[in-house]
């Protein structure tokens, strides 16, 4: 009876904390239209990817969603198209792990449109044990760095001559647990060193590293580059990794996260806020400037990766 007692306390805890937790969310209050302006969002096809493509399509911009899964992401795009009335919502094949397809989708962007107002660089995965991608990276490094690091830089030319234009990455706060980075040995040379969080956490890190060295590149351009924690989120990325601890997380997440949409509020802003329209190279959680952890403001280290970066990407 005890036991039933705590365990109803505990829930109905969880249950208002959520709650409370939804409500203290950062909301994207413009208004802003972005009429046929060219977006690009990784990852769209599932979780803040996608509610980010549903909410540009609705201010009517023209939504390129650039995902791996092509039937899975057509699906969605059908469904934004219908719910939004925006025809304009189109699936281009990209998968972030493989270098190779990185450059073709960039081709084939650079090919076929005259502007690029937003490049929302959002995809993330993360992997139990260490895979290795057909270029010898680190599989969730490839995805989440190595993949983003090169997609950007092939899409600069298109960007800076479609300025004012935006650069929004999809960090976690989760940075903070990879306390040191190793620019020597990113792709986890010993398996031994290897673990899914310490992986998934060094990315992320990186997402704001590369962020703030490509805002400094990108000064005089007309192109802002900032990146964001969109805060604890239900989307498909806690069960995709497989473990009995992403299951437990993913069912817990129903309950205390923010869902889809709240939690895409930050990027969205990001992307059309005239209030940030001149503010790059920074770290926003919640629609505000935030503080990163001190490690991801170390400039010689963003330096640094970012020279590692160019190398193990040939770009
Ligand atoms: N959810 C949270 O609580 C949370 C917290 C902090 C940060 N984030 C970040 O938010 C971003 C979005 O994550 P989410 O929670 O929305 O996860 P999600 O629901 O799993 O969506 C991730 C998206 O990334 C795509 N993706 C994965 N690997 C890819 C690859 N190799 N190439 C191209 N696309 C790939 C997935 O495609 P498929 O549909 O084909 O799998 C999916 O569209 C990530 O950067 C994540 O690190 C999330």
């Amino acid at each position: 009876m005890m036991c039933l007692h705590i365990l109803a306390s505990l829930i109905a805890i969880a249950i208002s904390g959520g709650i409370v937790y939804r409500r203290r969310s950062g909301r994207c209050t413009s208004r802003k239209l972005l009429n046929n302006e060219t977006v690009i969002i990784t990852g769209a096809s599932a979780g803040i990817g996608k509610a980010t493509a549903h909410d540009l399509a609705r201010r009517g911009a023209r939504v390129i969603m650039a995902c791996r899964n092509l039937a899975k992401a057509q699906r969605v795009a059908d469904i934004i198209k219908a719910e939004t009335g925006n025809p304009q919502v189109t699936v281009e094949e990209l998968d972030l792990s493989d270098l190779e397809s990185v450059r073709r989708f960039a081709e084939n962007i650079k090919k076929k449109e005259k502007s690029l107002k937003v490049l929302i660089n959002n995809a993330g995965a993360g992997v139990r044990s260490r895979q290795i991608t057909r270029q010898n990276l680190e599989l969730t490094m490839a995805t989440n760095h190595y993949g983003h690091f090169l997609l950007t830089n092939l899409l600069l030319d298109l960007l800076k001559a479609s300025a004012p234009s935006r650069i929004v990455t999809v960090s976690s706060k989760l940075h903070g647990v990879a306390r040191q980075l190793d620019v020597e040995n990113l792709n986890f040379r010993n398996a031994s060193e290897y673990s899914l969080l310490a992986a998934y956490a060094q990315s992320k890190l990186c997402n704001i590293l590369f962020t703030k060295e490509l805002s400094r590149k990108l000064e005089g351009t007309g192109v802002t580059a900032n990146c964001l924690h969109p805060g604890v989120v239900a989307t498909e990325g806690f069960h995709k990794v497989g473990t009995w601890r992403g299951y437990v997380y993913s069912a817990l997440a129903q309950v205390i996260a923010k869902d889809c949409l709240t939690g895409a509020q930050t990027t969205i802003y990001l992307a059309v806020s005239d209030e940030v329209k001149n503010t790059s190279g920074k770290y926003f959680v919640d629609c505000k400037e935030s503080e990163c952890y001190p490690q991801a403001d170390n400039e010689d280290l963003a330096r640094r990766l970012w020279d590692a970066s160019e190398r193990e990407t040939s770009v």
